[in-house]
């Protein structure tokens, strides 16, 4: 009785979280350090609100799409209305589209959480389901098309980030080398926010904030223009965590196409998805029990220790080698922590419990684990990964990460995502 009295209050909570968030329509993650809508963030915490509010989740990918250019891009960032505490703000990019938005991308979760709201509104009855998805599949096809053209121009059925920030997992060590290639020199003055809002040692150092900008300003100079990016990037991956969303998200848009009706998109997308699946394929690497990225401009293997080599299993079905290789790995990241899955793994030299993307745990980031060994018929280790993410969840609050070693809650409070995964997750654990 007591124990789901308390489980009933974190439901509000994370209601309670999502509408103080809300700024009319969509969501900011959190107030003051991200005060805008961020486009993966916004794709899950539609996800959230399809537990409760067909309405919203449908509204919140409306909006997001407000921000979507002519050639199908989705912005990472849509600055909706102004706001002075973050950097770099919209002056920085100077986009041209009609609201103001960043000129970068991030994983398109989108096309997961359009499927997954319309089977919501699907299974709840809702008559106007077909016609709310309808104009958000068109979007979120145009943004598959974007992505296969303008970041995998060279078919490699891989896609390619050209900025950390566009991987969703910001200061990974993943981009390390590839980082350290980029000069420190920048023509955009450097005002950061986030030390002001976060603790300085759980954020990323400044010259690789300089290195970031040094990016932002040579596509700005490139007038955001896709080939002249591709052509002079200086830094340039084919991401495994950013190809597998895509080919599950692709998969997603392959059943809302059938159900439209739409047969030709059907095979646009069929064909798209064997790409991006094959390509996946050849980026498995026995030896390391995972997947790896290749960085575009040296020609190798990335093969720091991250939560990206994992999440291709959302798309790729693994054969019962690869099944058993994962599990061990995954067990030996998750040895002696108190919640899993590390972003980065403990026995890594890079590995930081409490710096961002360096090793803390992500709520979002095990939802998509789940997903992945739940498509691979490893039930049982999704279902250990769901309960430790609600766990935690309800030891330490709603926040951005946790440090793996302790369970502590840290960086940005009252987070939108973070929400969202527990009204997710938190069923699949009371549904067993
Ligand atoms: C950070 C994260 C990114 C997220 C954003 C807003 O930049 O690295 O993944 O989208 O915060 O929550």
């Amino acid at each position: 009785m007591m124990s789901d009295d308390i489980k009933l209050d974190r439901h509000d909570d994370a209601r309670a979280i999502l509408a103080r968030n809300d700024r009319g329509g969509y969501t900011v993650p959190t107030d003051r350090l991200y005060p805008f809508q961020w486009n993966w963030d916004s794709a899950f915490v539609a996800m959230g609100f399809a537990t409760f509010d067909i309405d919203r989740a449908y509204r919140e990918l409306e909006r997001l799409i407000e921000g979507q250019w002519e050639d199908g891009m989705i912005p990472h960032i849509v600055f909706h209305a102004p706001s002075d505490t973050y950097f770099p703000g919209a002056d920085v990019w100077g986009t041209r589209h009609r609201i103001p938005t960043s000129g970068i991308t991030q994983p398109p979760v989108f096309g997961m959480a359009l499927r997954f709201i319309h089977d919501a509104a699907v299974a709840a009855g809702r008559q106007d389901a077909l016609e709310r998805t309808r104009p958000l599949f068109a979007a979120a096809l145009r943004s598959h098309r974007w992505w296969m053209k303008a970041r995998d121009p060279e078919r490699r059925g891989l896609v390619a980030i050209l900025h950390p920030w566009e991987s969703g997992s910001d200061n990974s060590p993943a981009w390390d080398e590839a980082l350290a290639r980029v000069p420190t020199t920048t023509t955009t003055q450097i005002r950061r926010k986030d030390t002001g809002h976060v603790d300085a040692a759980m954020r990323p150092r400044d010259v690789d904030y300089q290195r970031f900008i040094h990016l932002v300003d040579t596509y700005r100079d490139c007038g955001w223009n896709p080939e002249k990016q591709w052509a002079s990037a200086p830094f340039k991956v084919a991401d495994v965590q950013m190809t597998g969303i895509l080919a599950r998200a692709t998969a997603d848009l392959i059943r809302l196409a059938a159900v439209l009706g739409a047969q030709d998109e059907v095979a646009e997308l069929s064909e798209m998805h064997r790409l991006l699946t094959e390509g996946l394929g050849r980026r498995w690497r026995d030896s390391l029990r995972r997947f790896v990225s290749l960085d575009l401009v040296s020609g190798e293997d990335i093969e720091a220790p991250t939560q990206a080599g994992f999440i291709p299993l959302v798309a790729v079905t693994l054969d019962g080698q690869q099944r058993a290789a994962v599990a061990a790995e995954i067990a030996r990241w998750c040895d002696g922590m108190v919640v899993s899955l590390p972003s980065t793994a403990p026995f890594s030299p890079a590995f930081e419990p409490k710096r961002y993307w360096r090793g803390p745990v992500w709520a979002v980031i095990n939802w998509l684990m789940a997903d992945g060994l739940r498509a691979n018929a490893m039930n049982e280790l999704a279902g250990s990964l769901e309960r430790g993410t609600v766990w935690a969840i309800e030891q330490a609050g709603f926040c951005e990460y946790f440090d793996p070693t302790t369970g502590e809650g840290l960086g940005g409070n009252t987070f939108s995502w973070t929400a969202a995964a527990y009204l997710v997750l938190s069923r699949r654990v009371t549904d067993g």
